[in-house]
């Protein structure tokens, strides 16, 4: 393990332009379920049933009963030592931006200041009607699910449901973001869900290197990722960042 800490670290201070990949593991440890795998959230719920567009405008209520404990969560959560490894990354000028499936906002908390939120975020909600926008603190336990101004409950988080589109500005940029760096630091990301899981293809075919954290392998370990840091996102990164400081310390 330690000398793949040191590998990840040299590739970092060796690499002109690194930027990151994440998905719901990194955020585990800040207390938000991932969605798949033991203790997943599609393993209660349907998604089918509670997180697609086409089931929210039937009967927005029913979403809500899975969203009012998701929004709940998230609230109260606080970035853990992966997101702020991540930060502390940025601010030493070693990386250029987050792409992130997570809809928490705990990148953004920790201090970076280029995320490209794929699937949006849910510390907003839209209403589908009037198009009114709320801060997710406006949704109070007391009124599940929540009702607009305009009196419609068709009050959404703008989070990307299945079978809504990925919000083009950040596809876009993802895609160019991908094909310009030279290395993804891949983490806490199952890699089965397009087209977030095109981004480390597209990177590899611009010849960047890929490095996975993740306490498990994933479809991209065997196929495209240079290496797998196998362990958590919260005890790990921070050891990159510790290993670069220690490296750079010793060559000024
Ligand atoms: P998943 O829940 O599919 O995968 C979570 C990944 O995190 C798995 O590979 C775990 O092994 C890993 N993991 C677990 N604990 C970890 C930890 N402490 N540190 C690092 N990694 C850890 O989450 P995503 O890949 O993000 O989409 O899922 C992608 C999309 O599927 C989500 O954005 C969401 C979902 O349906 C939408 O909501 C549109």
């Amino acid at each position: 393990m330690e000398h793949l800490i040191d590998r990840a670290a040299r590739d970092i201070m060796a690499s002109k332009r690194t930027i990151a990949l994440t998905g719901a593991g990194i955020s585990v440890e800040s207390g938000i379920s991932p969605f798949r795998g033991k203790g997943g959230l599609w393993e209660k719920y349907d998604p089918e049933e509670y997180a697609s567009i086409s089931s929210f405008m039937k009967d927005p209520a029913r979403s809500w009963t899975l969203l009012a404990g998701m929004l709940d969560v998230i609230k109260s959560a606080r970035p853990n030592p992966g997101h702020l490894g991540l930060a502390e990354l940025e601010r030493m000028g070693m990386l250029k931006c987050i792409i992130t499936q997570n809809v928490d906002g705990l990148h953004q908390l920790a201090g970076n200041t280029d995320v490209i939120e794929f699937h949006g975020n849910n510390r907003w909600l839209v209403c589908l009607d009037c198009g009114k926008r709320y801060p997710i603190e406006w949704v109070s336990p007391k009124e599940i699910p929540p009702r607009c101004e305009c009196g419609s409950i068709k009050v959404k988080p703008d989070a990307v449901f299945f079978g809504e589109p990925i919000p083009p500005e950040a596809l876009h940029r993802s895609y160019s973001e991908s094909q310009n760096c030279d290395l993804m630091l891949v983490i806490g990301t199952s890699a089965v869900v397009y087209p977030a899981a095109s981004m480390p293809q597209v990177a590899k075919r611009a010849r960047a290197k890929i490095i996975e954290i993740n306490p498990e392998a994933t479809p991209f370990t065997t196929s495209i990722s240079d290496y797998l840091i196998q362990g958590t996102a919260a005890d790990i990164i921070p050891r990159i960042v510790a290993r670069i400081k220690a490296l750079a310390s010793k060559t000024t």
